[in-house]
């Protein structure tokens, strides 16, 4: 078989990409060792930056995204049982973010994508990026796949970022993860609340108007087994408590997964004709929203530099951005979590760094700027 752009991972960053191709009349396969039903029913991210959203909008696949994404203008901080509201769009010039699931974009562009472009159960076992081919296992039987570029969009755990030789890696784990809960009760709050509380973070975001999608900070030992539900619901009430007496409605939960924490960065993010996009290329921890809004915009460029021929200036360009939103989730992730390692003394700094962005407005503009997405370009 031969395309122009073998497309390996079937995720967000690999569809996206085969539609911005399919809209600029590039051939190109999607190659995704799982079958439809697993990638249609990932639960991940849910909040959109608006460049993010634009995007989807520009190449055709945002109907549903436009009838049920919410539309948010503001967060909250809330620690030391008071809340702070985060005025994004006051602070940024206008600009908002959209709830919308990950899961829900990826069934929107499985939808769109034409008959035969995404293989779902082909496994790629070679990734050959100077001839450049792609050897993927299909049914039992083993197929050659020869293109003009390969795109690695499979993940942290895909095989593409193995066949990048002579790469430099650097990373972060932290002493924490976080247990993720969907939970079939209407949010108790209208804004996503990022909570910071001794005991650890937590996060109240949602789906719907009936769907809420809960986090806690956890062990990163704890299995989903360690947290049956009312004792979810008990530290979930504990962390969000008020002084002015808030109340978290609870409700029956659908799903409980932990996710550990990590930060990582490959560079560079290109090797021969094999391109990375998405998490095959970096990690940022969940805080700050960043990493399906990352992927996003990594194979934007590609598909503008795969179209116009400006592909040298992938990997630096994209670096550049990548470690903003790097920072950005690492000082998320460090601001609003209890490091289980910390001394009182740095305790303290935390405490005192919270009130600062709550109190300053330059502070709060810093949290509101990179929170709806800040782009060296000034998309
Ligand atoms: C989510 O809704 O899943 C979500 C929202 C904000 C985050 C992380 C996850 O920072």
């Amino acid at each position: 078989m031969r395309t122009q752009v073998a497309i390996i991972g079937a995720g967000p960053a690999g569809l996206l990409l085969s539609r911005l191709l399919e809209r600029r009349g590039i051939d190109a396969v999607v190659l995704e060792s799982r079958d439809r039903a697993y990638c249609e029913r990932r639960q991940r991210a849910g909040m959109l930056e608006q460049g993010t959203v634009d995007v989807l909008r520009a190449c055709g696949a945002a109907d549903r995204l436009d009838r049920e994404g919410l539309t948010h203008h503001g967060l909250e901080l809330r620690f030391g049982g008071r809340g702070h509201r985060i005025a994004l769009s006051e602070l940024t010039g206008g600009k908002a973010v959209t709830i919308y699931a990950q899961t829900e974009i990826v069934k929107d562009l499985i939808a769109l994508a034409p008959e035969g472009r995404i293989r779902f159960g082909a496994e790629v076992v070679e990734v050959d990026p100077v001839t450049p081919r792609v050897t993927y296992r299909e049914n039992g039987r083993l197929h050659t796949l020869d293109c003009d570029l390969i795109a690695g969009c499979d993940g942290f755990h895909g095989v593409s970022r193995a066949a990048v030789r002579g790469s430099t890696v650097f990373e972060r784990e932290y002493p924490y993860a976080w247990l993720g809960v969907l939970a079939d009760v209407p949010p108790s709050t209208e804004e996503l609340i990022y909570c910071h509380h001794e005991r650890g973070f937590a996060l109240h975001s949602l789906r719907s108007p009936q769907v809420s999608r809960l986090y806690l900070q956890v062990d990163p030992t704890d299995q989903p087994s360690d947290w049956p539900d009312e004792r979810i619901w008990a530290e979930l009430r504990t962390r969000f408590a008020t002084t002015d007496g808030w109340t978290l409605k609870d409700g029956p939960i659908r799903e409980k997964a932990v996710t550990p924490m990590r930060s990582f960065v490959t560079e560079p993010m290109r090797h021969e004709r094999l391109f990375l996009a998405g998490d095959a290329a970096h990690i940022v921890p969940p805080t700050g929203a960043k990493g399906l809004n990352l992927a996003v915009s990594d194979v934007t460029a590609l598909a503008g530099a795969i179209a116009d021929g400006g592909l040298d200036g992938y990997s630096q360009s994209r670096l550049r951005q990548v470690w903003r939103a790097e920072h950005f989730s690492y000082w998320m992730t460090t601001l609003l979590h209890t490091d289980p390692t910390a001394d009182a003394f740095a305790r303290r700094l935390q405490l005192s760094h919270l009130e600062y962005v709550v109190s300053s407005a330059a502070a709060s503009t810093t949290l509101a700027e990179n929170y709806v997405g800040f782009a060296y370009d000034g998309r």
